[in-house]
């Protein structure tokens, strides 16, 4: 019999962050003492009144396809969200509601990238976009950053060879380092992006997570810049709320509209009842949003401080989101993960995962309950020991 693979999937391997999650709850199930500090998934539970606009828009009998763009409701959350906290002025049909961040990133994607383009990648750069420009038919390049600051400048974007560069994807707060990119940074992108004519992808799903008084800014709002970038959103991270599999995005309308025909044949619209409370979720959990990054930040701390005690492991202070990525000396981050699960029970993501310069580190979410994490931490630092 012949292999009925598509030749699109030659190379394309499972995520390293679900594998890693699903090997962890494997274990588990099994009865083994396991913690996970693979995933990017908040330990929160979702707010209560979130998943009360969820019960009673199933109650209402929002319980049917919504139109594939979104529910007007959810729209126009979006709309004035993009303007508040972005200065970004959307019309409603240059948003798209998607079933997950993850999905807008693919659909852009698969909207943009054709076969032989080439896609820049600033690395280390989150698990799945290599995946999604390679089934478009896409290659990656990557643009190696610094592990000293992951610092992007000019001379590093200007050093990348891709003559056929057609689109950058750009993360802040980033998973998994934890940088946030300055404004002198973004600026620096935004002008590259002009000069080489390339379109950005702004992932900003971990936008609300910011520590130290940072503040976020959306490189469509630089002059020249709204044009050609895709700004992709989501309500996962700051919500809690990543099964309810809610994602969103703004790009200029003719974009959307093509994003959007990749949504109505591959997955109509997100979940109706999802969209309604995340209407809820935009519009009124400032609060829970405080609550839960006060936990991050004092969990930031103590991970921050028993790594940096632990010997041959260096570890940059996170600046946004929750994922700390230490290095780990010359250590081989695959098999120091692996052995760190068997032989410890505490699963984390190889760095090579996240790209070559991820490579002898690991990335470790603290996304977890406080007392999880500290005894994660001493298992952790009795592994090195040993
Ligand atoms: C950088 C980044 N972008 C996008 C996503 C997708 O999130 P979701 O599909 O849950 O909205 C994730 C999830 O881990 C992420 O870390």
């Amino acid at each position: 019999m012949r292999d009925f693979t598509a030749a699109r999937l030659r190379g394309v391997e499972p995520s390293a962050t679900v594998s890693i999650a699903d090997k962890a709850k494997q274990l588990v199930a099994q009865g083994r003492d396991v913690i996970d500090l693979s995933g990017g998934d908040p330990h929160f539970k979702t707010p209560r009144h979130i998943v009360e606009a969820a019960h009673h828009a199933m109650l209402e009998g929002d319980t049917h396809y919504a139109p594939s763009r979104g529910v007007p409701q959810l729209i126009r959350a979006v709309q004035q969200k993009f303007s508040r906290d972005n200065g970004l002025e959307y019309a409603a049909d240059e948003i798209v509601i998607t079933p997950g961040g993850k999905l807008g990133l693919y659909a852009t994607i698969m909207a943009t990238v054709d076969p032989g383009d080439e896609v820049l990648l600033l690395s280390p750069a989150w698990v799945s976009y290599e995946p999604e420009v390679r089934l478009a038919g896409g290659t990656a390049v990557y643009v190696p950053l610094e592990p000293e600051d992951y610092r992007i400048t000019p001379a590093v974007l200007r050093s990348v060879r891709a003559p056929r560069a057609k689109v950058l994807v750009f993360n802040t707060p980033n998973n998994p380092t934890g940088r946030v990119a300055t404004e002198e940074e973004i600026r620096a992108v935004a002008e590259f992006a002009q000069e080489r004519d390339l379109l950005v992808i702004s992932d900003e799903l971990y936008e609300k997570l910011l520590y130290d008084g940072r503040r976020h800014l959306s490189i469509a709002s630089l002059p020249g810049m709204r044009e050609r970038t895709v700004t992709i959103n989501g309500a996962s991270k700051s919500y809690a709320m990543t099964g309810w599999r809610l994602g969103y995005l703004g790009a200029p309308r003719e974009l959307a509209s093509q994003i959007l025909k990749i949504q109505q044949h591959s997955v109509t619209s997100a979940a109706t009842f999802t969209q309604f409370a995340t209407a809820e979720a935009i519009e009124s959990s400032e609060e829970d949003v405080r609550a839960m990054l006060r936990e991050y930040e004092r969990n930031r701390s103590l991970v921050v401080e028993s790594l940096s005690s632990m010997d041959g492991v260096r570890c940059p202070c996170p600046e946004g989101a929750f994922y700390a990525f230490p290095s780990i000396g010359e250590r081989d981050s695959v098999e120091f993960a692996r052995k760190l699960l068997d032989e410890s029970g505490v699963a984390v993501t190889p760095g090579v995962a996240f790209g070559p310069t991820g490579e002898h580190h690991v990335r470790i979410s603290f996304a977890v309950a406080t007392r999880t994490l500290e005894r994660a931490m001493e298992r952790m630092r009795d592994a090195l020991a040993g």
